[in-house]
């Protein structure tokens, strides 16, 4: 048995390496839709299909829980994908209750993509949850291809993320949700161009113990989840593996290289 992590790309990574640190050895099966990213401006029905035969060949792998590591896909497809599977499924959930708890200054940003700012997931989250705080919401739009390239530094990145955050700053946001698993790629440029003041607020450590607890909470065994030999997760991608390769082994330089893997689907 194994724990499935999907993403459109290489974000859902930025959720891997949380989960690693808390199920250190378990057997892991990352997909990323590499030729299918970015989500963000697809239509729900195209990655609802997107999500069932990533499931199919999740499940197919031996995968006894997934986590949906990305934002976008967890509002398109979450609910269609609890109504037809049986196994648990982890959503990214947007961070807007801790930032709008913590907030003193009374107003937070969000950066996102598209797919998820218009999916009722948000809408819900704010309404539940920070219904008396004023929330600066933006499409990072652009940011997915940079991270997806490799590109997490620089000048462009600066001046996009300055295009996003600046009206965010503008407003006296003293907290910034990542809704995006892509965008902790990009945490030095964000701190830079939001400054010190400002906290960041990524969902992935509390998405990984909420993995965790649903592994418990349904008992599944982790003991038939630790991984019997050789590197405990393998990555399997629609594009090509380099640039997989390379967000991942910016995290674990020591993954082998056979545990990338293209695959058509
Ligand atoms: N990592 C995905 C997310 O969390 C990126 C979405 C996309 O591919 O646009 O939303």
């Amino acid at each position: 048995m194994c724990i499935g992590v999907f993403d459109s790309g290489v974000g859902g990574l930025s959720v891997w390496r949380e989960i690693i640190k808390v199920l250190p050895g378990t057997s892991v099966t990352y997909f990323s839709d590499g030729a299918y990213c970015p989500y963000g401006n697809r239509s729900q029905k195209e990655i609802i299909d997107r999500a069932y035969l990533i499931t199919d060949f999740l499940l197919s792998k031996g995968a006894g829980i997934i986590v949906v590591a990305c934002n976008t896909a967890t509002a398109a497809a979450i609910k269609a994908l609890r109504e037809k599977y049986r196994i648990p499924f982890i959503g990214m959930e947007p961070a807007v209750k801790p930032a709008a708890l913590h907030s003193k200054s009374g107003t937070i940003g969000v950066l996102a993509t598209r797919g998820t700012l218009n999916g009722n997931h948000f809408h819900a989250s704010v309404e539940r949850f920070a219904s008396d705080v004023n929330v600066v919401a933006k499409v990072g739009e652009g940011l997915v291809e940079l991270v997806e390239s490799g590109e997490t530094s620089g000048s462009k990145v600066k001046e996009l993320l300055k295009s996003y955050i600046n009206p965010m700053l503008e407003q006296g946001a003293d907290h910034i949700v990542l809704g995006c698993t892509h965008y902790p790629f990009l945490l030095e440029s964000i701190k830079e161009v939001a400054g010190d003041s400002v906290v960041i607020v990524d969902p992935a450590p509390a998405i990984a113990l909420r993995t965790l607890n649903v592994i418990r909470e349904n008992n599944i065994l982790v003991s038939e989840m630790v991984a019997k030999d050789g590197y405990p997760t393998t990555f399997y991608t629609t594009a090509s593996t380099g640039a997989l390769m390379m967000m991942a082994r910016r995290i674990d330089s020591e993954i082998p290289e056979q545990n990338f893997k293209k695959i058509e689907i």
